[in-house]
């Protein structure tokens, strides 16, 4: 078990708060008098999203799936597994897939192609809070993220050690691991 004072604090609420605002700030010009469909890929993204969503101008939807491809431990699985991805028709649409964290690389394209075999969307791209690039095992980039992290496990602000932390403000890591 990881205890909070064991954390290092990398990314600040404030640094978080502002690049969040940053992010949003652009998805406002990049759709611009277009709607849009986010897809909230839980658990991890759920403060991302929810923080991201409230800077967001253009008539909005909420979507949220399952997927979980970590166990309990520091590093992917490789494997993702689908616990719930009931969604709407997608066709048509411009949908922005909301990512905590993009590791191997995996889940994000299981994502993309579990989206594009079973619908059309108008555009279809990906949004990660984190992206750390020098873990990557198969060919995929996010469209947009705020964060660029080398190979460090991270807590805090959705992500979870074990199930915990998620609720932590900041983003955090243990030093060693
Ligand atoms: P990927 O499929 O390897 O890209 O892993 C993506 C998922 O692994 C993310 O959505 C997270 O849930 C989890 N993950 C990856 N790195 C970390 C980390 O440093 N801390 C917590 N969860 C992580
Ligand atoms: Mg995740």
């Amino acid at each position: 078990m990881i205890k909070e004072s064991d954390l290092k604090i990398l990314f600040t609420e404030e640094k978080i708060q502002l690049e969040v605002g940053k992010l949003g700030a652009k998805l406002n010009e990049e759709y611009k008098d277009e709607e849009l469909c986010l897809i909230c890929v839980l658990k991890g993204s759920v403060m991302f999203m929810a923080d991201l969503a409230k800077h967001l101008k253009m008539p909005l939807k909420m979507e949220f799936i399952k997927l979980s491809s970590y166990g309990s431990g520091f590093t992917s699985t490789g494997r993702v597994s689908a616990v719930d991805i009931a969604l709407p028709d997608l066709n048509g649409k411009n949908v922005l897939i909301i990512e905590d964290i993009i590791d191997t690389g995996h889940t994000a394209q299981f994502l993309m192609n579990f989206i594009n075999h079973n619908f059309k969307p108008r555009t279809l791209r990906f949004c990660s809070l984190l992206d750390k690039k020098c873990k990557r095992e198969v060919e995929i980039e996010a469209d947009y993220y705020c964060f660029e992290i080398d190979n460090k496990f991270l807590v805090g602000y959705g992500l979870d050690y074990d199930g915990y932390y998620r609720n932590l403000p900041y983003i955090g890591f243990v030093e060693g691991v």
